[in-house]
């Protein structure tokens, strides 16, 4: 039997949509999830720490690094009207119910744009003023950090990384990891700090050189 991780292309459990009511923003709506997708029954516990930690987010270009269903991208558009959002995530299924849930919440409240695409879809020269993420910790940890080499020297000099890690699973090595990257040029990515903790999750912010 083939596994079926969140983070496989195409999951093989049975896609058997459902509703769920969540809150993002401070409003209700139902959103689409579906078996094969992470946390498919209710917004995540890291993903809850992470957006009471984050400062609202700039009207800007904003990356939602490893989107799933969508709870990052959809907060971030809803909170800012001038925002262009890129949900990025390499589960099919994952971005098909993302763009689905931009038409459920858009029917019912202004949305900035939400772009949901495979890696491989962003064009190579795009560049972000933040990038928010859950990101897939289970991956292991080379393909992490591969994951956050190839995107976070794409976020613009000044902009901001926000990413939750749970405890257990690395933050603080990853947060030490962070402070000592520097892109192909030598420029340090930037300084990174803990800027909350709760419910064993870590919220890091790397503020780019
Ligand atoms: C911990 S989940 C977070 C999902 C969503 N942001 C949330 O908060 O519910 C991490 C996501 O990263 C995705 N992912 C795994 N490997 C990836 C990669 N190489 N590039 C982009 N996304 C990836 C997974 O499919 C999964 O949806």
């Amino acid at each position: 039997m083939s596994e079926d991780h969140y983070f496989t292309a195409q999951p093989a459990s049975a896609d058997q949509r459902r509703l769920i009511s969540v809150t993002l923003a401070g409003q209700q709506f139902d959103v689409e999830t579906a078996p094969g997708v992470f946390s498919p029954g209710h917004i995540d516990l890291g993903t809850s720490v992470l957006l009471r930690h984050v400062p609202p987010p700039p009207a800007g270009d904003i990356l939602d690094l490893g989107c799933g269903w969508g709870p990052l991208a959809l907060t971030a558009a809803l909170l800012e009207p001038g925002a262009r959002v890129t949900a990025v995530d390499v589960n099919e299924r994952a971005l098909d119910l993302l763009r689905r849930n931009v038409e459920r919440v858009r029917s019912r409240a202004a949305l900035a744009p939400i772009e949901a695409v495979t890696p491989g879809q962003v064009p190579a020269d795009a560049t972000f003023d933040a990038l928010w993420s859950n990101p897939p910790i289970r991956v292991g940890k080379a393909a992490l950090h591969d994951l956050l080499t190839a995107w976070i020297p794409r976020v613009r000099s000044g902009g901001d990384v926000y990413l939750v890690v749970q405890k257990h699973l690395g933050a603080d090595s990853l947060a030490s990891w962070l402070s000592v990257q520097s892109d192909d040029a030598g420029v340090p990515w930037g300084s990174t700090e803990k800027i909350g903790s709760a419910k064993g999750f870590r919220v890091l912010h790397l503020k780019r050189t």
